[in-house]
C-alpha cells in the first residue's frame, strides 16, 4: 500500500516579531535580513507553549479537514522536544485521546518532515498502520540566542501536520518515491552542542545550549545536497523537471531555495515559499509551505529539505482534492 495524504493543518504562534523588532535592540537591519535570507517576519512562541502544545493544535486543525477515521499512528518531526524523554508524539496521541497507538519521534532536524513522512508510508506499506498523522513541529526560538544577530532572526516557531492513509500509488494524494541521506561528519557545521549525553546538563546561560551554525558552509551544502538529491528522486520516479507542477523546499531561507530551484531548472512560478513569514520554522516548514501554497488539485508537487546532521530528503506527491485550495478558511 502507498501513503496518500488526504487532510493537513497548521498553528503557529500570535506573536510576530519582525525584522525591525530585531534591530530595535541588536545591530541587524530590515534591509541586511531581508536580502540575505528573504525573512520578514516570525512567529515566535510565548515562554508557555511547549512544541507539543503547537503539534496538537496542528493536529487538530488536520484532523478536522480529514476523513473521519482516527490515525492509527502518530510521528512528530521535531529538533525541539518538550522534554529529552519521552518524545513529542506521545504526548499528542494522549490529549487527541488516542491512549494505544505507536507513536514516537523523528530527529532528522530540518529534513524531519520528509523522514517523518517515509516512515509513515513505511507503517503503511508494511500493514502496522492503516492511517498516520506526521506532525513537524518546533519551537527553534527555544535553542537560539535570542541575542545572536546571526541565528535569531533566521528562526521562527509553528507547527503543520498531515494525515495519511493507505492508499494506491495512482491516487491523488499519493506520496513517493523518497531519497534521503545523511553525512554526520559535517555535525559541526550546525549544531546545539550541549543539552545530550556528550555534554550534557548545561545551566540556561551557557552558549553551548543554544544552537551554533557556520552559515557560509550550511548554505554551500543546503545547495548541493538539496539540488542532488531532487535529481536523484526525478531520476528514481522517471520524471522530468517539467514534469513537476510546484516545488516546494525547506524554507530555510530565500537565497537557498533559489539557488536549488535555478540548478534544477524550475521556473520561478512554480516555486513556493512563505519564509518570508514564517522565517526557518525547521520541521514544521514544509507542511506550513503547503498549506498556504493554494495547491490545486492533480499538481505534481516536488519536497525537498536539509538540516544539521546533515541530513536531507526529497519527495514526490500529487496534490488530492480537500475541499479546499489555500489555508484562508483556517484564519
Ligand atoms: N545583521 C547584520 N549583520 C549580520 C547579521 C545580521 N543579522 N548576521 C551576520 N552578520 C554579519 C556577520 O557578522 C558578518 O560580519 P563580518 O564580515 O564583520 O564578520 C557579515 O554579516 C557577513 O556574514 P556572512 O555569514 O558572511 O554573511 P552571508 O552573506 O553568508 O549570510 C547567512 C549569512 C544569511 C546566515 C547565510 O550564510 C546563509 O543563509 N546561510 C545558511 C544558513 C541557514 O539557512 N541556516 C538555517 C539552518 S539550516 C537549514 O535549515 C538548512
Amino acid at each position: 500500500m502507498t501513503a496518500v495524504l488526504d487532510g493537513i493543518g497548521v498553528a503557529v504562534p500570535d506573536r510576530v516579531v519582525t525584522n525591525d523588532d530585531f534591530a530595535a535592540r541588536l545591530d541587524t537591519t530590515d534591509d541586511w535580513i531581508r536580502t540575505r535570507t528573504g525573512i520578514g517576519e516570525r512567529r515566535i512562541a510565548d515562554p508557555a507553549v511547549a512544541t507539543s502544545d503547537l503539534a496538537f493544535a496542528a493536529a487538530q486543525d488536520a484532523l478536522k479537514h480529514a476523513g473521519s477515521e482516527s490515525p492509527s499512528a502518530v510521528l512528530v518531526a521535531t529538533t525541539t522536544p518538550d522534554h529529552p524523554m519521552p518524545g513529542v508524539a506521545p504526548l499528542v496521541a494522549a490529549r487527541l485521546g488516542w491512549d494505544a497507538v505507536p507513536a514516537f519521534d523523528v530527529q532528522a532536524a530540518c529534513a524531519g518532515f520528509i523522514y517523518g513522512l517515509a516512515a509513515a508510508a513505511g507503517l503503511i506499506a508494511t500493514g502496522v498502520s492503516e492511517r498516520v498523522l506526521v506532525i513537524g513541529a518546533d519551537v527553534m526560538s527555544r535553542i537560539t540566542n535570542q541575542d545572536d544577530r546571526a541565528t535569531a532572526v533566521l528562526f521562527g516557531d509553528g507547527a503543520g501536520a498531515v494525515t495519511l492513509r493507505a492508499g494506491e500509488a495512482e491516487e491523488p494524494g499519493a506520496i513517493g518515491p523518497f531519497d534521503l541521506g545523511s553525512d554526520g561528519t559535517q555535525v559541526g557545521h550546525l549544531m546545539v552542542e550541549a543539552g545530550g549525553t556528550r555534554v550534557p546538563g548545561p545551566s540556561p546561560e551557557e552558549p553551548a545550549r543554544f544552537l551554533s551554525m557556520n552559515g557560509r558552509d550550511v548554505y554551500r551544502h543546503a545547495v548541493r545536497r538539496m539540488t542532488d538529491s531532487s535529481s536523484r528522486l526525478l531520476e528514481r520516479a522517471g520524471l522530468e523537471v517539467d514534469d513537476v507542477d510546484r516545488f516546494v523546499a525547506h524554507q530555510a531561507n530565500l537565497r537557498i531555495l533559489m539557488a536549488v530551484a535555478d540548478r534544477l531548472g524550475i521556473p520561478e512560478e512554480r516555486r513556493v515559499s512563505n519564509v518570508d513569514r514564517f522565517g526557518n520554522t525547521s520541521a514544521a516548514s514544509i507542511p506550513l509551505a503547503l498549506a498556504d501554497a493554494a495547491l490545486r488539485p492533480g499538481e505534481r508537487i516536488l519536497l525537498t529539505a536539509f538540516g544539521s546532521g546533515f541530513t536531507w530528503g526529497s519527495t514526490l506527491m500529487t496534490w488530492p482534492d480537500l475541499g479546499f485550495v489555500d489555508n484562508d478558511h483556517r484564519r
